[in-house]
C-alpha cells in the first residue's frame, strides 16, 4: 500500500524566542524541517506534504523542496487543524497518511519503517510511535489501563498529578488510514490551549471501535522534540554522536571523537583513520583506508582510497585521488584535482590546479589556474604568475616536465613534454617538448675575491687610524647628535 508523509511546520515556536520560524532553526547549518524533509523521503513516499504557516515563503525559500508540496496553515489552529490543511493536496490518495513533526530532527527512517511494518502487520487503522523519556515534561504522555491498553494521550497541560508521572510519551509520529482522516474534523478544541490537538484522534479512534495501537519503539535521543534553544543545542550534540557512533559502526577509526567535527552529509569509507581536531564539512567524500591527521579542514570535497592528508591542511570544493598525499600546511583552494598518487606537500598552495598522476610539488609553491601533466616535478619555490592585475592566465605543464626550484612561470604559458626548467628561471614564453630553458643571468666567478677584499680592509683601517691620530681624535671628539653635545670615546 503506498505511503504520504505530511510533516507539521506551521506551528510558530513561541519558545525559541526567536523570529526565525522554529522549523528553520539549523543543526550544522541545516535547517531542522530539511532533516525531516530528508528522512521523510527515504521512505519513498508517493507525496510528502509539508504544512506551513504565517513564514510559508520563508521556508520554502531555505528548503531544499525538490519533490515536496506546500499546504497553508493560514493560523496555527493546532495539530489536527495543521494535518487537515493536507486535505487538498492528498487528493485522490488512498493509503496510509505518515505523519512527522517537523521540530524532531533526529528521527530515523529505519525507526519509521519498523513502526510501519507493525502497522501494516497488525492492520491498524491508526498507530502512535512512543518513547520512554526521562523527563517526560512537555511530552503527550500515553495513557494505559491496568492490562496496559491504550486509552488516549494527555498533553503535559491537561494531564492530572498521576498522568504527570508517565513516562511513555508521544513522539508525534503516526501512521493513519486514509479512511480515518473524516475523524480529523470530529475533534474538539482544547479549551486550555485554543487549539485542535491530533492528539485527541487517539481516543476518538477507539471510541469508535477502530484498531488504534501505540508502538514504544523509539528512543529518547532519536525522538527528542526541540522546542527551546537549549533542546536545539541538547540536539546538535546528539546529533554529532549519532554521526559518529554511525562512521565508527561502518569501520571508521577515531583517536579523539570530542574534537572531531564530521558533518551530516559527509561519507567516510571504511578503515579510515581520523586524528584530532578534523573537520570534515558538506558533501564531502573520503573513501577506504585513508588518513586524516590532526588540524584539517575538508570542505565539500572528494578524497579517494588510501589518501592521506598531512597536519593543517585545508582542502575545499577539489578532488583528491587514490593514494596521493597532501601537506602538512597546503592550502588547496576550490576547483583542484589532484591526480593519483601524485604528492603535494608542505607550504603548496593550489587553486584551481589541475595535478597530474605521480606529479610531485614537495614544497613552497603557488599553483594557480594550471593544467600540470603526470610525472612532473615541481621543484620548491615555483610559483605560476597568473594574474596581470586585470585578468587571470593559464600555465600548462605537460607529461614528466622538470620544473627546477625557484622558478616563476608568467602565464599565459606552456611548457611541453619532458622538458626541462632550470632553477630559478623566470619563464616568459612557450618552452618546446624535450628542451631546456634557462632564463636566469649566467654566473661569473671572480678569483682571489675574498682575499682582495681582506686586504683592502686592511689597509682602509691603517689609514683611518693614521688620520685620527693626526688630529688628535681619541680621546675627544664632535658627538653625532644633532645638538652637538661632546660624547667621549672608547
Ligand atoms: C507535540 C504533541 C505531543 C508530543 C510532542 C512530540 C500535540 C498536541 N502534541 O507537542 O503529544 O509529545 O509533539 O514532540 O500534537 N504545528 C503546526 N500547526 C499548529 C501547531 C503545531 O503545524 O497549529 C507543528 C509545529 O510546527 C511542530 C509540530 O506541529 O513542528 C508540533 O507542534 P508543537 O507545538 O511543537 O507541539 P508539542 O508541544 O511539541
Ligand atoms: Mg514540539
Amino acid at each position: 500500500m503506498n505511503n504520504a508523509c505530511i510533516i507539521l511546520a506551521a506551528g510558530i515556536g513561541k519558545r525559541m524566542s526567536s523570529p526565525v520560524p522554529k522549523v528553520l532553526h539549523s543543526i550544522y547549518g541545516i535547517p531542522m524541517l530539511q532533516y525531516v524533509i530528508n528522512t521523510a523521503q527515504k521512505l519513498k513516499p508517493e507525496k510528502t506534504i509539508v504544512i506551513v504557516g504565517k513564514h510559508a515563503d520563508l521556508i520554502k525559500e531555505s528548503i531544499d523542496s525538490e519533490n515536496v508540496l506546500f499546504a497553508l496553515q493560514k493560523k496555527p489552529m493546532g495539530t489536527a487543524h495543521a494535518f487537515l490543511c493536507a486535505k487538498k493536496a492528498l487528493k485522490n490518495f488512498e493509503g496510509v497518511l505518515i505523519v512527522l513533526n517537523g521540530d524532531t530532527p533526529l528521527v530515523s527512517h529505519n525507526t519509521i519503517k519498523k513502526f510501519l511494518s507493525l502497522h501494516r502487520k497488525n492492520k491498524n487503522t491508526i498507530s502512535v510511535l512512543s518513547f520512554i523519556a526521562t523527563d517526560p515534561d512537555n511530552y503527550g504522555r500515553i495513557v494505559r489501563d491496568d492490562s496496559g491498553r491504550v486509552l488516549s494521550i494527555i498533553e503535559d497541560k491537561d494531564a492530572n498529578h498521576m498522568q504527570k508521572k508517565i513516562h511513555e510519551v508521544n513522539s508525534g509520529v503516526y501512521a493513519i488510514d486514509y479512511s480515518a482522516l473524516h475523524l480529523l474534523k470530529q475533534i474538539k478544541i482544547n479549551r486550555l490551549k485554543g487549539e485542535f490537538y491530533l492528539t485527541d484522534i487517539v481516543g476518538l479512534s477507539l471510541k469508535k471501535g477502530l484498531k488504534t495501537s501505540v508502538y514504544c519503539i523509539g528512543t529518547e535521543e532519536e525522538f527528542m522534540g526541540v522546542n527551546t534553544k537549549n533542546e536545539l543545542y541538547q540536539a546538535s550534540k546528539l546529533m554529532k554522536s549519532q554521526i559518529i557512533n554511525k562512521w565508527i559502526n561502518k569501520g571508521v577509526s577515531f583517536i579523539d571523537t570530542d574534537s572531531v567535527f564530521i558533518h551530516p552529509y559527509a561519507y567516510i569509507g571504511e578503515r579510515t583513520l581520523i586524528y584530532p581536531n578534523v573537520y570534515i564539512e558538506g558533501h564531502t567524500r573520503i573513501g577506504r583506508g585513508s588518513t586524516i591527521y590532526p588540524n584539517v579542514r575538508i570542505k565539500s570535497s572528494n578524497l579517494g582510497d588510501k589518501v592521506v592528508i598531512q597536519d593543517s591542511t585545508v582542502i575545499e570544493d577539489s578532488t583528491v585521488k587514490s593514494r596521493a598525499s597532501v601537506g602538512p600546511f597546503a592550502r588547496v583552494r576550490p576547483g583542484s584535482e589532484i591526480g593519483s598518487k601524485a604528492k603535494i606537500g608542505n607550504f603548496v598552495e593550489l587553486k584551481k590546479a589541475i595535478i597530474g598522476k605521480k606529479t610531485r610539488a614537495s614544497h613552497l609553491s603557488y599553483l594557480g589556474d594550471t593544467r600540470i601533466g603526470k610525472g612532473v616535478n615541481i621543484g620548491a619555490g615555483t610559483i605560476t604568475c597568473n594574474y596581470d592585475g586585470e585578468k587571470k592566465h593559464v600555465t600548462i605543464i605537460d607529461d614528466n616536465v622538470f620544473v627546477g626550484s625557484d622558478t616563476q612561470l608568467i602565464a599565459p604559458v606552456k611548457v611541453g613534454k619532458g622538458a626541462y626548467i632550470g632553477a630559478s628561471s623566470t619563464i616568459t614564453k612557450d618552452v618546446p617538448a624535450g628542451a631546456l630553458a634557462l632564463s636566469r643571468v649566467s654566473q661569473k666567478n671572480i678569483e682571489n675575491w675574498a682575499k682582495r677584499k681582506a686586504l683592502h680592509r686592511l689597509v682602509q683601517g691603517k689609514v683611518q687610524s693614521k688620520k685620527r691620530k693626526k688630529k688628535g681624535v681619541g680621546t675627544e671628539r664632535q658627538g653625532a647628535g644633532s645638538k652637538g653635545q661632546r660624547v667621549s670615546s672608547k
